[in-house]
């Protein structure tokens, strides 16, 4: 049944869509500036995603199949359909409103009024599929429906379904979030504990690196590196192939020799300690590639995160990762070469939470992985995030990663080139076109 959790995957990112511009549009109509971009993003996304892929799926595919199993379930069906036709129309009539009091002729609380009579809908819409439509679904399809429209779902060269139109979507969901006027976020802030985000600017610093030199032989590939991390916060690296990112995430947790500059974790010089003296201090490491131990079970191979650990805490340490990641339960006692390129991720993130981190340093956690997946690595790292973890992350996502980061550096060729918040960066002219594409 994974076509059901695609499904209210999408709806949870519809819910929190819609309960951002009630938000942003309560706002505008208590006089706040009309945050103009943030609308038209967000209505692009519903034009491009909801009404040309969420809906199109559910019709051919779940409402067909349902209508055929079921004669009581047509009712619902039509009237949920009718939304789906009118989809279209609804969004151009509040994309004319939004032109019109950009253009001073509406109102600010006539365009917030339309705003939210269409999430009010939107909501009683995806209410009526959770509640009534999945579980119908979930009891009257068979086996040969699932398989049919899980293969629908999962064929990457259709138009409509294909991880590249996938990866358009996520990218406009993240410019959407990365446009959010700062309370929204688009459930991202709203998550944060009081630690992280916008008040880590106050957190003291936990780590501070100044000067970091680094080379392979004759080859300098970090050529003094400055960069800060205060508690609680998250800051993104990125850079393209080969600008020094991974060097520089292993030069942190010792495995890689520096030759120049030094590294304060929590006010204390680290620079000279071995690298399982850097983990008791609470540095870890999740690794660029996964490198988990594929022989080993998946239990093994969290054990062995946690061999800095007393030995009386490990079992409810694995317990807590157990409930982060249920599909590693599932399959604890497997090899780990076993697991999915997605799985093998969670498992070295467990792998490195295992060993109680203060700061866990993340390497491309979502490499080579499939769009959801992708998205799933995002949800782990933002909960990490409002769980109050400090976080370096690496990534070649770089918008994606930029959007949920408080702060970022972008590295060229083994120096820092520009650094700002996540926010600046994903505006900034360089960083877009070299790294966001745009
Ligand atoms: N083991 C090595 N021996 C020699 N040179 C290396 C080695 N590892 C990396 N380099 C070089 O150091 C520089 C930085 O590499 P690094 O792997 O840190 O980059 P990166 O930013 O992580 O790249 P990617 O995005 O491809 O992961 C590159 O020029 C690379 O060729
Ligand atoms: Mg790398």
């Amino acid at each position: 049944m994974d076509a059901l959790t695609i499904i209210s995957q999408e709806h949870s990112n519809m819910w929190r869509l819609a309960a951002s511009l009630d938000h942003v549009a309560s706002d505008v109509q208590d006089g706040a500036p009309l945050e103009t971009p943030f609308f038209e993003a967000a209505l692009d996304y519903i034009s491009l995603f909801v009404d040309r892929m969420h809906h199109p799926k559910e019709d051919d595919f779940l409402f067909r199949l349902l209508r055929l199993r079921s004669a009581e379930a047509s009712e619902v069906l039509d009237a949920l359909e009718a939304d789906h036709r009118h989809g279209p129309d609804n969004l151009a009539q509040l994309r004319a409103k939004l032109t019109a009091v950009s253009q001073g002729q509406l109102p600010k609380e006539e365009f917030s009024k339309a705003v939210k009579l269409y999430t009010d809908s939107l909501r009683g819409h995806i209410k009526t599929e959770e509640k009534h439509v999945l579980p119908l679904a979930r009891k009257l399809l068979t086996s040969q429906d699932w398989a049919e429209i899980d293969q629908a779902f999962s064929n990457h060269s259709d138009p409509v379904f294909s991880d590249q139109s996938k990866a358009e979507f996520r990218e406009l969901f993240h410019r959407i979030v990365s446009l959010a006027p700062d309370p929204v976020g688009l459930g991202v802030s709203s998550l944060l504990s009081p630690q992280s985000g916008a008040t880590a600017s106050q957190q003291p610093l936990l780590l501070k690196v100044q000067g970091l030199e680094s080379c392979y032989g004759r080859i300098k590939a970090l050529k003094g590196i400055d960069l800060e991390v205060r508690r609680g916060e998250t800051v993104a690296l990125v850079g393209a192939n080969g600008a020094g990112k991974t060097t520089f995430l292993r030069a942190i947790s010792g495995v890689q020799p520096i030759s120049a500059g030094s590294i304060h974790f929590d006010e204390e010089d680290i620079s000279k300690l071995r690298s399982d003296k850097r983990m008791r201090r609470g540095i870890c490491q999740s690794p660029e590639g996964r490198q988990v131990f594929g022989p080993l079970s998946i239990e093994d191979n969290l054990r062995l995160g946690a061999y800095t650990q007393p030995r009386h805490q490990v079992a409810g340490d694995l317990e807590k990762i157990f409930a982060m990641f249920p599909i590693l339960k599932e399959k604890r006692s497997l090899p780990a070469g076993t697991l999915s390129g997605g799985q093998q991720q969670m498992l070295a993130i467990g792998r490195a939470l295992m060993g109680r981190p203060r700061m866990v340093l993340l390497d491309e956690p979502s490499m080579g992985l499939a769009p959801l997946l992708v998205e799933e690595v995002f949800n782990v790292i933002k909960t990490l995030k409002s769980q109050g973890m400090t976080i370096l992350l690496v990534e070649q996502n770089a918008f994606a990663a930029l959007a949920i980061a408080d702060r970022g550096y972008v590295l060229e060729t083994g120096a820092v080139t520009l650094s700002g918040t996540g926010e600046e960066l994903i505006h900034n002219e360089q960083v877009r076109s070299a790294y966001l594409g745009m």
